[in-house]
């Protein structure tokens, strides 16, 4: 059967999350050393009191994208972004981590139709499809629901290069002026859900296990080049089960 079109995906960036600010500056001289170009940065996103701060690079050798996020707590809470860190991954605490890789994004030619078909075989969502632009430029994105109930990672799918024009028949899409802000929120919420109970919503929790990994499969199948997610240490880990 030939692959629909929605299905055909690339990787576009990574985000990796950072315990704190010397890591945060350690990191991004060790990524401007190998040749990165910074393209974005901003001292502080989020809400009132929880908030992050995000450099993004991009290597004009390998077309690699990289976001990095330093998770800001208020006083009286912690920020998602540094849940890995306070709570531990894989399983267990991770007192000395000093980063998490938090998502891989991945570019679809057309979301929409990628996001019904996958609704259609039952995997969850958190957001919305949010129109606006990230680090890297416009876009359409949405997030998926953590992949693993002993991890924080989950998946950003998007698509950049959409006819503006049509959007707006398109039901089901937000627009907003700050989707990063939207979406560091939503994540917001949903880490003060897990804070009371220690449960999560997975992306493909709702499904029989052999059909979460039918489906799991298909998705990381189809990214070009064939394998590079697999590099994601967290997808691995979800592949194999
Ligand atoms: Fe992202």
């Amino acid at each position: 059967m030939a692959i629909p079109e929605f299905m055909k995906l690339k990787p576009d960036h990574k985000t990796v999350l950072v315990r704190d600010m010397t890591v945060f500056r350690n990191l991004r001289d060790f990524l401007v050393s190998d040749g990165y170009k910074v393209v974005y940065e901003t001292p502080r996103v989020g809400e009132e009191k929880t908030g992050m701060a995000t450099s993004a690079f991009h290597h004009p050798y390998t077309n690699e994208r990289i976001a990095m996020v330093y998770g800001i707590d208020a006083p009286d809470e912690v920020s998602q972004g540094q849940a890995p860190f306070k709570f531990g991954f894989d399983g267990k605490p991770q007192a000395e981590a000093q980063t998490y890789i938090q998502h891989l994004a991945l570019r679809t030619p057309d979301i929409f139709r990628f996001r019904e078909y996958m609704e259609k075989k039952g995997a969850q969502f958190l957001t919305p499809i949010f129109q606006d632009k990230d680090s890297f430029g416009p876009l359409l994105q949405c997030f998926s629901r953590e992949i693993l109930d002993d991890e924080w990672f989950f998946f950003e799918f998007l698509q950049r290069d959409y006819d503006a024009d049509k959007i707006g028949t398109k039901s089901g899409v937000q627009f907003v002026d700050k989707t990063v802000r939207s979406l560091y929120v939503t994540k917001q919420d949903e880490f003060r859900d897990w804070m009371k109970t220690h449960k999560k919503k997975t992306f493909l929790g709702e499904l029989p296990k052999a059909k979460a990994r039918d489906v799991f499969h298909e998705i990381i199948d189809n990214v070009d080049p064939k394998g590079y997610p697999l590099t994601v240490w967290a997808i691995a880990k979800a592949y194999r089960q």
